[in-house]
């Protein structure tokens, strides 16, 4: 059995299967997209996600009040990854992973080749540990009906229903500087 020290808990290593989606935000015109671990739904109709304050996305959710989640397949594993090693005060992430912007119903840009995409409005914004927590209200939903092989990480390796696909913080870096 190995043991981990309650302190490396709080760092946030835990080394259990956690989901990983993309979360867009900002303008139609001038979007963003940052990759997040911190997500889930807390009841009916109500998720929320985690952002670091000092994160560009942090900014302008608190801007536009809205955000979307965009669950993703395996085979986008590199795009995911390069969204949360760079930032959108840098580079213009839809343009360098070739997602293709929808604008959903309420005017969020959406990643059209997510298989699931949510709008939100944010309903609050709590400070837990070194995160913001955002919870949103759903205010739709576009599901797409195709087979999906669903990505997930346990902090270190991304996972599929196959298994690894890749590492964290290191599979995206191949997107950078192309
Ligand atoms: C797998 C993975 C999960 C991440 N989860 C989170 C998270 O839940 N919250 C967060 O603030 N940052 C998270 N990050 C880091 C951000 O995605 C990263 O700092 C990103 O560059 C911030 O982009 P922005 O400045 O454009 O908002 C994660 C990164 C990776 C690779």
């Amino acid at each position: 059995m190995v043991k981990i020290k309650l302190n490396k808990l709080r760092e946030g290593v835990i080394p259990g299967p956690k989901p990983v989606a993309l979360v867009t935000c900002g303008e139609p015109e001038k979007s963003n997209i940052i990759t997040v671990s911190y997500v889930g739904q807390l009841s009916n109709g109500l998720m929320y996600v985690g952002i670091r304050p000092s994160r560009y996305s942090n900014r302008l959710i608190r801007k536009n009040k809205k955000f979307g989640i965009n669950y993703m397949d395996t085979k986008f594993v590199k795009e995911v990854d390069y969204c949360g090693l760079v930032s959108g005060r840098d580079v213009d992430k839809f343009k360098i992973t070739k997602f293709t912007k929808k604008v959903g119903n309420i005017g969020i840009p959406l990643i059209e080749e997510s298989p699931l995409s949510i709008e939100y409005v944010v309903d609050e914004i709590l400070r837990k540990g070194e995160h913001n927590i955002f919870i949103g209200e759903v205010r739709s939903i576009r599901r797409r009906e195709i087979r999906v092989d669903w990505l997930f990480h346990n902090g270190f390796k991304y996972f599929g229903k196959n298994g690894s696909v890749g590492n964290v913080y290191e599979i995206g870096k191949r997107l950078i500087n192309i």
